[in-house]
């Protein structure tokens, strides 16, 4: 486990903060563990009616530790945190909601396909890099991103890696709201006690109607993944996430 999660509770709401600032919430192997653990330690508790995730100011999250794709790519063990978080996500048992503020990338912004409402300050930038960095979308994210922005918003995405301003991605609908920085997670928290009250049963119920079958984005991760792994181990990842690791700032 790892202090750059925080998880902490607010009466039924369970906050799951990403708390690694100077590497802009980068994800390492034991942050996807912890986070995994909460929402099934928080899914199995009756008395958290919903989880939040939040990030540090500026950084929701850079996405996964580049640093740890390297060691798949080079040969090494990536170990099963990061499967064992998508299920986790796919899964999911109670409504999840977040609120975004800056950086939000790959799975900073994958993450939020997953997500029942997100809130976003007007300085977010949604990006998801994969196919610059040689490797293919991830978390479910081919099949939702059609079904939620159309096929050519999600080509947009996570095909060319636009971009999306927080103002595009509520546009878009892969927000609900976007909200000033001084707002963001007194809104959050607002709308996560208002989840928290509704009846339980038959909010899980209506949830479940309204997300993509469980069976399929499990089939769709498992898909993604086997290419995912695959594409690390190639030149064209290899190159890139080297280029990254090493490159020098000015
Ligand atoms: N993995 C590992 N380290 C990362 C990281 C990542 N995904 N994202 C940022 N960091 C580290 C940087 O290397 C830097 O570390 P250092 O201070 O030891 O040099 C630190 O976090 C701060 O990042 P920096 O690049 O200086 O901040 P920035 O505000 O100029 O840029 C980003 C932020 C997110 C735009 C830029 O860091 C970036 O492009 N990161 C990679 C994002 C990515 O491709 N994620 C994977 C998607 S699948």
């Amino acid at each position: 486990m790892t202090d750059h999660i925080l998880v902490e509770r607010q009466g039924a709401i369970q906050i799951i903060r990403m708390n690694r600032p100077d590497k802009k919430n980068a994800l390492t192997r034991a942050m996807y563990a912890t986070m995994s653990k909460a929402l099934a330690e928080g899914d199995a508790d009756p008395s958290v009616r919903v989880h939040v995730f939040l990030g540090v100011p500026g950084a929701f999250s850079a996405g996964n530790d580049l640093a740890d794709f390297l060691v798949i790519a080079t040969g090494g063990d990536g170990g099963t945190e990061v499967w064992d978080f998508l299920m986790a996500l796919a899964k999911v048992e109670k409504p999840m909601i977040s609120g975004v503020d800056g950086i939000a990338v790959g799975i900073g912004t994958t993450l939020n396909l997953h997500c029942d409402l997100t809130f976003a300050t007007p300085r977010t930038l949604f990006r998801t890099p994969f196919v610059d960095l040689g490797l293919v979308p991830e978390a479910g994210s081919s099949l939702l991103a059609p079904l939620i922005l159309g096929r050519q918003g999600a080509f947009a995405l996570l095909g060319l890696g636009e971009g999306f301003s927080a103002e595009r991605a509520k546009a878009a609908g892969l927000i609900y709201e976007v909200v000033e920085e001084d707002a963001l997670e007194a809104t959050v928290l607002a709308a996560a006690g208002a989840i928290a009250a509704k009846p339980p049963e038959a909010l899980k119920i209506a949830r479940d109607l309204m997300r993509a079958p469980r069976d399929e984005l499990v089939a769709r991760i498992k898909i993604e993944s086997g290419h995912f792994f695959e594409r690390l181990k190639s030149d064209e990842a290899r190159a890139a996430l080297t280029a990254f690791m090493t490159r020098k700032k000015g």
